[in-house]
């Protein structure tokens, strides 16, 4: 029996059902498989790969072509999840038409069901656009790294009550505009509860505490892959580094040794 696809309607639903939603991003075939299997309701190829698997110090470098095609290898291996797309910088913020035309992008030759796309007041036509395009977009409010520059650095946002006014108001906005969900990157946990019981569509928090409708992790943060840096809100269920780091070390030494391969390895 084929398994029943997650819809932006399944989450809705689970935020009225009081049901938590659990996502988690990636951006490869086995890892995909993996997060599905274990029963991730969302699965975001987050543009965060360019800072956990290119290696570079933000995700601004990361271009549209790269981002479609780790969306393929994802929707390759997702069966029941539901494949959200991260638009990269530069890809939906100069004009309405680039916004639709890149969104679309995700769904044509990504295969992804929904997209992402970070900011508030000043996407909301974007947002309209894409929506209208019959393609359902998640909404990104608060630390947005994209605005890295803007914000001086990866810090904590909408500290101050008038900031947190303001972050309520955009996500209003972008509920009206017609995202099915919100990500709440970095910001208090009081205001990321204020939100959630604002808006009827879901919170998905970051480093927003424990009151939004689900959590997203970054799949290399919680596997203990990516290492360089790691947020407070990082819990690490895994150290996948060390492990892997062993299994190589003892490969290598049994290459060296001749302990590999044996007759069982050979034809
Ligand atoms: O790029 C990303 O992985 C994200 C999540 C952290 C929400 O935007």
């Amino acid at each position: 029996m084929a398994t029943e696809r997650t819809t932006i309607h399944t989450l809705i639903q689970k935020k009225k059902d009081g049901e938590k939603i659990a996502a988690v991003t990636a951006y490869d075939y086995p890892f995909a498989e993996i997060a599905d299997e274990a029963g991730m309701d969302i699965v975001l190829v987050g543009d965060s790969l360019g800072i956990v698997v290119q290696g570079e110090e933000t995700t601004l470098p990361v271009t549209m072509d790269q981002m479609v095609y780790h969306t393929r290898l994802v929707s390759r291996a997702v069966k029941k999840a539901l494949v959200i797309g991260d638009m990269p910088f530069m890809s939906f913020q100069a004009g309405l038409d680039d916004a639709v035309r890149n969104a679309g992008r995700f769904v044509q030759e990504g295969f992804a069901q929904a997209v992402k796309l970070e900011g508030g007041a000043g996407v909301l036509d974007q947002v309209s656009a894409i929506s209208r395009a019959g393609i359902p977009v998640m909404g990104h409010l608060g630390l947005t790294p994209q605005s890295v520059h803007q914000m001086g650095g990866y810090k904590v946002q909408a500290r101050s009550p008038g900031e947190g006014d303001k972050l309520l108001a955009d996500a209003r906005a972008l509920e009206e505009a017609g995202v099915f969900a919100i990500v709440l990157e970095g910001i208090p946990a009081r205001l990321a509860k204020r939100v959630t019981q604002s808006v009827s569509v879901p919170t998905i928090g970051i480093g927003a505490g424990p009151h939004c409708d689900g959590q997203v992790l970054v799949l290399h943060d919680l596997l203990g892959l990516f290492v360089k840096f790691s947020p407070k809100f990082v819990k690490r269920y895994a150290n996948l580094r060390e492990e892997s780091l062993k299994a190589l070390r003892q490969y290598r030494s049994e290459v060296l040794s001749g302990e590999f391969p044996t007759d069982q390895h050979s034809f």
